[in-house]
């Protein structure tokens, strides 16, 4: 839903975005968005409605996000509010949206799903202003639709939705909550955190959602590049191919697809022959399938986020003192927020192109198997996603990767 309807998408703040109390000029900073008028557009999508996790223990899980990412419980649905089989937590931070859901009776097809994928994201739900015409559009071009639009209410209103498959098991659901005003869905209930945050703890650690990535198969990239441009209505942003993104044993290729305003930005990867067996190759052997590798959350001081997350357990890539100390970085780079030696204190890296500059750091995989991890964004005009140090990453998950033996 957009506040004010007929203008450009990007001139209104969603729903999500009011609650979370950011303005757009916050939120134009913080994940790049940009002018788009979606009037002829077949698909609009307003922005990223929630992620959607299967877990092996939601109960917990729930807790450890709420610590290590300091995220707000909103609300909950379980045995004790009429559903049997499965428990589910929504978990908020700024406009970002998580539920974590895992099973509960030993038949749950939750269970069965954990079982073969571990934990990770099952649901990239996408907030529309029209969920029929979306999933006519859909139809029309080819996907699957895995639920059509049908109304669910409750004493909140009224909320549509659909589903539609993507790569994997991993779905969109659509959904058009502009007539309700429940803490989530019908059939969940407010929730509010247990939790006490530490003195001194920031309001929130990060705003919004920025990118969420997809691991494909060698050879399907472009497959599905294809289908979210001409399912979805989504252009191309960037590409990444060949020695962009190669270091001495292991490869891979990206190429970037976003909604018209760019609110919601979905990099796909696939992995490259090389020498040894790419990241690509290790997650899509470990999830057993395509699947969502990482989300990345837009913060605007990403190092609170960064000390914060790091006293709460969270674990991130190391990056090498000469990453820091090359001149090369020094002089590609130039001035930045604060002196390079806090970035290096903290393992953050640091990249410049032709529209500003970003900080990023990417956590280790947050689950048992190497698959999922979350990559923290500050952007400063930068509307890219860190080309200049995919090789610096690289490198930090191939000494990963050799460590657990899969590289
Ligand atoms: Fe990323």
């Amino acid at each position: 839903m957009t506040v004010t309807s007929g203008a450009p998408q990007t001139r209104a703040l969603t729903t999500e975005e009011l609650r979370a109390d950011l303005t757009l000029e916050q939120l134009r900073q913080l994940v790049g968005l940009v002018e788009y008028d979606d009037s002829s557009d077949p698909f609009p999508v307003t922005g990223m409605d929630a992620v959607g996790f299967v877990v092996g223990n939601a109960t917990q899980a729930a807790a450890w996000y709420q610590l290590a990412f300091g995220m707000d419980l909103v609300a909950y649905r379980g045995p004790e509010t009429g559903t049997r089989d499965s428990k589910s937590y929504v978990l908020r931070s700024g406009s970002a949206r998580f539920v974590l859901s895992g099973g509960v009776t030993p038949d749950s097809p939750l269970l069965d799903h954990h079982r073969r994928h571990g934990d990770g994201v099952v649901d990239l739900a996408l907030e529309v202003p029209d969920v029929d015409r979306c999933v006519d559009h859909a139809r029309a071009s080819g996907a699957t639709v895995l639920e059509e639009p049908h109304d669910v209410s409750d004493e909140h209103g009224t909320v549509r939705v659909a589903a539609i498959a993507t790569y994997g098991e991993t779905r969109h659901t659509l959904v058009d909550r502009s007539a309700y005003s429940g803490p989530y869905l019908p059939g969940y209930v407010a929730a509010q955190s247990t939790i006490t945050r530490p003195e001194g703890h920031p309001r929130r650690l990060f705003q919004a959602v920025d990118h969420c990535v997809g691991n494909v198969e060698l050879g399907r990239m472009d497959e599905w590049v294809d289908f979210y441009r001409r399912v979805l209505g989504f252009t191309n942003m960037a590409e990444f191919i060949g020695d962009d993104i190669a270091t001495d044993y292991s490869a891979l290729m990206s190429k970037v697809v976003a909604s018209g305003n760019h609110r919601v930005k979905f990099p796909l990867n696939e992995p490259a022959v090389a020498r040894k067996k790419s990241q690509i190759d290790e997650y899509l052997e470990f999830y057993a399938g395509p699947g969502c590798q990482h989300i990345a959350l837009a913060t605007g001081d990403i190092l609170t986020t960064v000390d914060g997350m790091r006293a709460q357990g969270v674990e991130f890539l190391e990056t090498p003192d000469s990453y820091y100390d090359d001149p090369e970085l020094r002089a590609r780079i130039g001035e930045v927020r604060v002196p390079i030696e806090e970035l290096k204190r903290r393992r953050i890296l640091v990249d410049r192109d032709e529209d500003g500059y970003l900080l990023q750091i990417f956590t280790k995989p947050v689950g048992d198997r190497p698959t999922v991890f979350y990559e923290l964004i500050e952007r400063h005009g930068s509307l890219g996603f860190g080309k200049g140090n995919f090789k610096a990453l690289f490198e930090a998950i191939e000494r990963e990767q050799e460590a657990r033996g899969n590289l």
